[in-house]
């Protein structure tokens, strides 16, 4: 628990090597050059009056507050914008000072309402401290000239207030919107009295640009930015650091509480992902936690026909695993399995792995990674030797080309998005190669030098391309490869790539992308200074997704562009624990740690461990679960945290499998889609009711800390403890920590990690051993883990997914900022503001084609399933090619994806499904069985005490 007070010390920290030595206040103090006279007096414990200044932001120096005398100088300079030099002697406080400074402050204050008792930042307002820091006893200009006083307030945005009455015009916010978010929303209007802050044309919040990431509300340093639940409750008392349960960015968050109630989410300043910065999601859409939605108690029913009763935890973990045994004593042991998720922290799903392996006798436990990142964890392990990005988030900060594939970070990484658009605005050079216009193509100051809008499908034939131009041109970094990488299967790739019906102009009519845009961005990327590559789920959701992994870890070494900071192979995972649920052996052939369950000597280890035999054959990955209850073999399943009714594709082949078997266990927060077909509920725990640790994209395990007690009396490790020694395999942890020594006492990149080890270094990037006691930020130093770098032949093999007459355009899926995968938690706060249903974006050509026009119903055919959705028509997709976001169940998006997967790891292929577009009046047949089923569902909970509002 902490304070809430966090010490600001008014400009940024200078991160240089070479130190000046200056005088405060008769006091020395040694400095990194570049440090504002400001910063070191702070460093030094006295604080300089400020307002226009926060260490958030580069210094302004409008204010004029912060007045110092330095000998030598001439006036009274601003100490946040004057740099110390060598033997500066520097006074803070005289007399002289403090009347300029009370001048100022009476200023401020005789248009500023003084009605502190009531105002929200009372006690927190920087304004209200400054009056207090300069003595300020009267205001000699009265209150009654022209003022702001009757500004209106702007409450457009359902989560912040503007009350433009309290302005004092310091431009904190905009600077704020500018440098850190990298949105420009902002900006200051008119000149002099009539200066005022304006989102964009002068429009209200939400009509203006602002994506309400929330960084201005942060550094308003009075109430006229104010969040809505702060006004609602007053001030927090305590705090305590926990991370978002969001994205993979996993950023680090103060939550601000009021005993167990949380007045707000505070990005942490020393998160060492997101450094203070959030996005919309993290600060603010937390409300789905307390949503009258969200069930507390367990509840079981025979058929998924009959209505769901409430009953004791004792009596659902009896029955679920009395159900468990009998379906093993049945079936046979291979006949069960469990599911884990990317949502759940690290510990809970190294439990679920060890309940399957252990309790259940088989290896039958997958998790939904198997659905976004599995291509990523094999092809990187077969190339660089390790199954995780390369790099740190700040790596970028060194990158002189950003080569981005498949992902779209302004939506999906919104807060490492922020920092590289820094870095871009700084001067690095950018590449996208996406089949739609994401939003970096152009956004202020950043423009994409080169968009390779390949169709979707050819993405393989893309990078193959590009090798051409680095091998054929004389772009390999020669000296790299020789000292760091296999010569043979060097050689073997070099030959392959330098086929001639691998140069762009062959690859043009497959990729649809103009020869000389890829020769381009190859010289760039090879040549460019340091090229790192960033890539998502465009790049591993398809049929080929390893294959591609592969291709751009094979580019990176033959470029050299590896091994350092700046450069790279950085997947960008889509959920807050998608590194963390893969590291933590939840897929059926992996124990912790990727290694293979019939490695003896693992086996041994966990077997010892765990006082069991354990089986040496991997198990049913998630498709082949379905396959096995469709053929009625498999028939009981354990599914923490996953939705996979919603979230996996082909749903009608889903659902079948799922009424296929006789017992469904759903540990989750909702009656989410796959719990309409369970036969018990356990009621889970939101992140911010249990101890536990999330792992993000750059490998930087964190904590995530219990802020309230579970609303169900308790976390979920606690619940998979209760069913494991319910079906007969004891498990006693008593606290999240004492899972996490297991973790690292049995798996070797683990060994330094402990709950101890993160409260002191405030998180850790994995390997974390007696080599690297506090973590490795950069991978592949050196050496790769698997010793030399393997380059494979990555031969482009086109989708089965074919457009014919009857299938003529090409869907593919992406996310959107405001919601959150299935949307099971962002659906159930106010971002559906922004986004309240999943729309189809249609290429203007293909809309006037079919006669469709902006808001249209269209009805969406594939060879899997048809569904409807309203089009939106625009040009950012590409003629023949059609894009929706899947936030929403009943938009049914994977009624029409194709069970297609990827050759290596069966991730499916979201990103390709041939459909057809037609103008339609009414909604699909499945949405109009969807919404009965759907209905019919929620009746069966209705009489069920169940809620948590009740
Ligand atoms: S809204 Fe706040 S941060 Fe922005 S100019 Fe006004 S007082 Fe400063
Ligand atoms: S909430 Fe974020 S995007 Fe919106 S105006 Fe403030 S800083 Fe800019
Ligand atoms: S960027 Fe991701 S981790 Fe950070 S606040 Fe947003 S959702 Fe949470
Ligand atoms: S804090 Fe230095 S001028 Fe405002």
């Amino acid at each position: 628990m902490q304070s809430i007070v966090e010490q600001d010390f008014g400009t940024p920290a200078r991160l240089g090597t070479k130190t000046v030595t200056l005088t405060i206040d008769g006091q020395q103090i040694a400095v990194p050059e570049g440090t504002s006279v400001m910063r070191a007096a702070a460093l030094l414990g006295s604080k300089i009056p400020k307002l226009c200044a926060t260490d958030q932001l580069e210094a302004f120096g409008s204010c004029r507050l912060c007045l110092v005398q330095i000998e030598g100088m001439k006036g009274l300079p601003a100490s946040c914008t004057t740099p110390v030099a060598q033997g500066m002697k520097v006074t803070t406080q005289n007399k002289q000072i403090a009347d300029v400074r009370r001048g100022v402050m009476e200023l401020y204050i005789s248009d500023h309402p003084l009605d502190c008792l009531t105002c929200p930042a009372n006690g927190h307002c920087e304004l209200q401290d400054m009056a207090g820091a300069v003595g300020l006893r009267e205001v000699r200009y009265g209150y009654e000239g022209a003022n702001h006083l009757k500004a209106a307030k702007d409450t457009s945005n359902p989560y912040f207030t503007f009350d433009a009455s309290k302005c004092i015009v310091c431009s904190r916010c905009v600077r704020a919107c500018d440098e850190q978010q990298g949105t420009l929303a902002l900006t200051i209007q008119n000149r002099g009295f009539d200066s005022q802050v304006a989102a964009s044309q002068n429009v209200s919040f939400m009509e203006s640009e602002c994506v309400s990431c929330g960084a201005c509300v942060q550094a308003c340093p009075t109430a006229t930015l104010s969040e809505n639940t702060l006004i609602e409750k007053g001030q927090a008392e305590h705090s305590t650091i926990t991370t978002c349960a969001y994205c993979g960015v996993g950023c680090s968050f103060r939550a601000e509480m009021q005993g167990e109630e949380i007045v707000r989410m505070v990005p942490n300043k020393d998160g060492h992902a997101n450094h203070g910065h959030s996005c919309v999601k993290g600060r603010f859409a937390i409300g789905y936690a307390t949503h009258s939605d969200r069930i507390v108690k367990p509840m079981i029913r025979s058929k998924i026909t009959d209505p769901w009763r409430e009953v004791s935890w004792q009596e659902a973990i009896g029955h679920a695993a009395a159900e468990l045994k009998r379906i093993q004593a049945k079936y046979g042991r291979n006949s069960i399995g469990g599911i884990t998720s990317s949502r759940c922290t690290n510990e809970e799903t190294y439990l679920v792995q060890q309940l399957v392996r252990a309790g259940f006798g088989n290896n039958n436990v997958d998790t939904c990674a198997r659905v976004c990142h599995s291509p990523t964890g094999y092809g990187l392990k077969q190339t660089l030797g390790e199954s995780a990005g390369t790099q740190n988030f700040d790596s970028v900060m060194k990158a002189d080309v950003i080569f981005i594939i498949g992902a779209n970070p302004t939506d999906g990484h919104p807060v490492f998005a922020s920092q590289m658009k820094r870095r871009l605005r700084e001067g690095a050079r950018l590449i996208v190669a996406d089949p739609r216009r994401i939003d970096l193509v152009r956004t202020p100051h950043v423009a994409a030098e080169h968009h390779l809008k390949l169709r979707p499908g050819t993405n393989v034939a893309l990078i193959n391309s590009l090798a051409h131009v680095i091998v054929s041109e004389g772009l390999v970094n020669e000296d790299f490869v020789r000292a760091r990488c296999e010569r043979d299967s060097f050689e073997q790739w070099r030959r392959f790539v330098a086929d001639a019906r691998h140069s762009p102009e062959a690859m043009e009519a497959v990729t649809g992308v103009p020869a000389a845009d890829v020769r381009a961005a190859a010289r760039l990327y090879a040549t460019g200074g340091n090229g790192a590559i960033y890539y998502g789920l465009g790049v591993t959701e398809h049929s080929q997704g390893s294959t591609m992994v592969m291709g751009i870890a094979n580019l990176a070494m033959a470029t050299g562009n590896i091994g350092r900071e700046g450069v790279g192979v950085n997947p960008l995972r889509g959920q807050n624990n998608v590194q963390g649920s893969c590291d933590m052996g939840s897929f059926p052939h992996e124990f912790p740690g990727y290694r293979h369950v019939s490695d003896d000597a693992t086996r041994r280890l966990f077997e010892g461990a765990w006082g069991v035999d354990l089986q040496s054959e991997p198990g049913l990955r998630i498709p082949n679960m379905f396959e096995a209850a469709l053929d009625g073999e498999f028939k009981g399943l354990y599914i923490e945290g996953e939705d996979i009714a919603q979230s996996d594709p082909n749903t009608q082949h889903v659902t079948a499998a799922l009424m296929a078997m006789e017992c469904i266990i759903v540990q989750d927060l909702f009656l989410n889609e796959s719990a309409k077909f369970a036969h018990v509920f356990l009621p889970g725990s939101s992140f911010l009711e249990k101890d536990g640790t999330f792992t993000n994209a750059e490998r930087r395990i964190s904590r995530v800390r219990k802020v309230m007690q579970p609303k169900s009396g308790y976390a979920d490790w606690e619940i998979t403890q209760l069913l494991s020694n319910a079906v007969g395999y004891p498990m006693n942890y008593g606290h999240a920590s004492q899972i996490m020594d297991e973790i690292a006492r049995l798996t070797p990149t683990f060994k330094g990690v402990s709950f101890q080890r993160l409260d002191e270094l405030g998180s850790i990037q994995w390997p974390c051993n007696d080599a690297h006691p506090d973590g490795t930020p950069t991978m592949h130093i050196g050496e790769f883990v698997r010793g030399k770098g393997r380059f494979l032949v990555t031969e482009y093999v086109p989708t089965r997914e074919k457009v014919n007459a009857k299938y003529p355009l090409i869907l593919t899926t992406g996310r959107i900022l405001s919601q959150y995968n299935v949307g099971a938690q962002t659906r159930r706060t106010e971002n559906n503001r922004w986004h309240s249903e999943d729309r189809l974006e249609i290429h203007p050509n293909d809309a006037e084609e079919r006669g469709i026009v902006d808001g249209d119903w269209v009805g969406i055919s594939s060879r899997a399933g048809e569904t409807v959705l309203r089009a939106q028509v625009t040009a950012r997709v590409q003629p023949g090619v059609v894009y929706t976001t899947f936030h929403f169940p009943e938009s049914g998006a994977n009624v029409i994806t194709t069970d297609n997967s990827d050759w290596a790891t069966n991730c499916p292929e979201y990103k390709v499904t041939a459909v057809q577009a037609t103008r339609v009046t009414q909604p699909s047949e499945w949405q109009k069985r969807f919404r009965e089923f759907t209905e019919t569902q929620e009746g069966l909970l209705k009489d069920a005490d169940v809620l948590v509002s009740k």
